[in-house]
């Protein structure tokens, strides 16, 4: 297979429950109205919608050899995602997202499970180097291959790739140096707001996103409902969110990232690139979780 772009990083699943009441009281059954078992993970979420968008996707993680892994694993091949480099291993179990979808707004509880395991030994470095691009999701929540990301990230450098990181949350908010270390390896950084003015380590976006591109050749900010704005160089480009009718945001920035990162590598130009990742991530919240809007392909 030729890969245009690598991605390594997390697999595991959302179970979404839809209709739940406002309070959850305890030793009491509440019931959901509807509920959804969908592919979740930023990285594996990233590779999914990038597939079905027609970009050649290769993905390297690690599973466990579980009814979890087999799905999530089999959405995958299903949006035609090279699957081939991802380990199973018996003794560890997939992770699982749920998130529980109440009026006064969302609770989400994760079991992280094989991604705190994955370790840069599950990595297929040689096949990652084959592609154009390398992606990864998700830092702070691999906790055995953290320490490495800042060597792989240059690695792939090395290797002629073009580089893109989604830090995501950190869930300590410490936003370490080592991601400092990393973000000199990363050509496309794509956090939203709070994201940004963390790994800046500052409050003001403006004075964020000044620092971030000081050495980061594109940096993207997401915006949710505003939209999406591109720093390159001196360069500054903004673009308006697309309008949907929206069923739950589960995976909108990474469908985000998806869609910028497709038409980046058609070498489209910025303003297309943020437009089209707007268009992408506002198809994935009219449908729940952050893939199912690409189940069978897309056509946008
Ligand atoms: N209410 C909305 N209406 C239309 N588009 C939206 C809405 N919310 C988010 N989006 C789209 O999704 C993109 C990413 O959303 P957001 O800024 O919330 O990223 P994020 O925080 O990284 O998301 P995630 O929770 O998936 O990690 C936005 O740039 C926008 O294009
Ligand atoms: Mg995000």
């Amino acid at each position: 297979v030729t890969l245009e772009v690598a991605v390594a990083g997390e697999l595991n699943l959302d179970l979404i429950l839809y209709g739940l009441p406002a309070s959850l009281q305890q030793e009491r059954e509440h019931l959901a109205s509807d509920m959804v078992l969908t592919l979740g993970s930023s990285s594996a979420i990233v590779a999914h919608n990038l597939a079905a968008l027609g970009t050649k996707t290769g993905f390297c993680s690690l599973a466990g050899d579980d009814a979890f892994g087999r799905l999530a694993l089999a959405r995958l091949q299903e949006a035609g995602v090279d699957v081939s480099r991802v380990r199973q291993r018996a003794e560890i179990a997939t992770g699982l997202t749920v998130i529980l979808q109440l009026p006064g707004g969302r609770r989400i509880l994760t079991y992280p499970g094989a991604m705190q395991a994955m370790s840069l030994a599950d990595l297929d470095l040689d096949y990652l180097a084959t592609a154009r691009h390398f992606h990864l999701s998700s830092f702070f929540l691999h906790r055995a291959l953290r320490p490495h990301l800042s060597d792989l990230f240059r690695r792939m450098r090395a290797a002629g790739l073009t580089t893109s990181l989604d830090t995501n949350d950190d869930p300590e908010d410490r936003w370490g140096e080592d991601l400092a270390q990393t973000l000199r390896h990363v050509d496309v950084f794509l956090p939203n707001e709070r994201e940004a003015c963390r790994a800046a380590g500052v409050p003001d976006l403006e004075a964020a996103v000044e620092r971030l591109a000081a050495y980061i050749p594109l940096v993207i900010v997401k915006r949710g409902p505003h939209g999406a704005l591109a720093r390159r160089g001196r360069e500054t480009v903004a673009a308006p969110a697309a309008s949907a009718p929206v069923v739950d945001p589960v995976g909108a920035g990474d469908s985000f990232n998806a869609g910028f990162l497709h038409r980046w590598l058609q070498g489209a130009d910025l303003r297309d690139c943020l437009a089209f990742a707007n268009r992408v991530a506002a198809h994935s919240t009219t449908k729940p979780g952050g893939t199912e809007a690409f189940r069978g392909g897309c056509s946008l």
